[in-house]
């Protein structure tokens, strides 16, 4: 694996041996042999969005493999300023080892990669948020032994960034996935046609979607870069709230997913996630321990001279 640019770009065996390696790196972490295979390297964080988790998760993991991260806000480099990335780039691929890079266009992430002749790590775009569902199955398998026989329902804004990465995540690795939300916010069911696995279903009722749901996952209604429309996305979705009434509906031993941060009395009330609280903060936690399993994995590659075209 060369870099991480989406979901989408990986194989259902990549997907598994990184899951694999993130179970193993949480339970190694503490160990004194825990492995550093970035000692020596220093990495760059360039972020145009907010960002509380996968910065805290990026920088700590790659102290921890031996590496160092310097983190830039967009405004930070000349890039804005108008410099191209293709120059910013081949000047970060002379002097680093690798980027991750939170931006808006998908379309930039792919420049840097084609550019910088070092990895890219996709750490949100507008596109695919890879890093929150390798976390999130992770998390799915520490609670549930298992994504096989799932049914994921992704509740509300079901075509932002979170759910196309699930979207793929389904199509790549088979389970059910249910994306429920009133048709502006659902994709267009003949668009789910050409998806390999044919695991991807669409519902705009909130009732029918969630029953027999072992996995109920929400995310914010207003991601970033849709402020302009707050008022509109908080109306249209209300009744895709996740609260009591739903959980209540789905199966009696479901879970409650969030990738943070969460709006209460939005996308999901305060009893339910507090109940699930969990489950929730462990999907936070394992952001550490996946991004560590891709770092290593990259690494890897690397060393061996074989990066592989994802
Ligand atoms: N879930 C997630 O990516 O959180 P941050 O925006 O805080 O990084
Ligand atoms: N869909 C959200 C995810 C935040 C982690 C956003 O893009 O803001």
């Amino acid at each position: 694996m060369q870099h991480l640019l989406s979901i989408e770009s990986l194989s259902d065996k990549q997907i598994s041996q990184l899951v694999t390696a993130a179970i193993e790196a949480r339970r190694v972490r503490h160990s004194a042999d825990a492995p550093q295979p970035l000692r020596g390297q220093s990495w760059a964080l360039v972020f145009s969005k907010s960002s509380t988790r996968t910065r805290v998760s990026f920088e700590v993991g790659i102290r921890e493999l031996g590496g160092r991260a310097m983190f830039f806000s967009g405004n930070d480099l000349q890039l804005g300023r108008g410099e191209p990335i293709r120059d910013t780039a081949r000047v970060f691929g002379r002097m680093l080892d690798g980027i991750i890079i939170r931006t808006f266009a998908q379309s930039d992430l792919e420049e840097f990669a084609q550019w910088g002749g070092i990895p890219v790590i996709n750490a949100l775009t507008d596109d695919e948020h890879p890093c929150q569902v390798l976390a999130d199955l992770q998390t799915i398998v520490e609670h549930l032994g298992d994504w096989r026989g799932q049914r994921v329902v992704f509740m509300g804004d079901a075509v932002c960034n979170m759910a196309r990465s699930w979207m793929w995540a389904s199509a790549r690795l088979g389970f059910e996935l249910v994306l429920c939300g009133p048709p502006e916010f659902t994709p267009d069911p003949t668009d789910l046609e050409h998806l390999p696995g044919h695991s991807v279903t669409v519902e705009t009722d909130p009732l029918k979607a969630v029953a027999g749901a072992t996995v109920l996952y929400t995310d914010v209604w207003v991601s970033m870069g849709r402020e302009a429309e707050s008022q509109e996305r908080l109306a249209t979705l209300q009744p895709y709230q996740i609260n009591s009434r739903l959980v209540a509906a789905a199966d009696p031993g479901a879970i409650v997913m969030h990738c943070l941060p969460a709006y209460r009395e939005q996308e999901i009330t305060a009893e339910v996630l507090e109940r699930f609280a969990n489950v929730i903060f462990d999907q936070s936690e394992n952001r550490l321990h996946a991004q560590k399993a891709v770092l290593s994995t990259i690494a890897a590659s690397r060393r061996a001279g074989m990066g592989g075209a994802n």
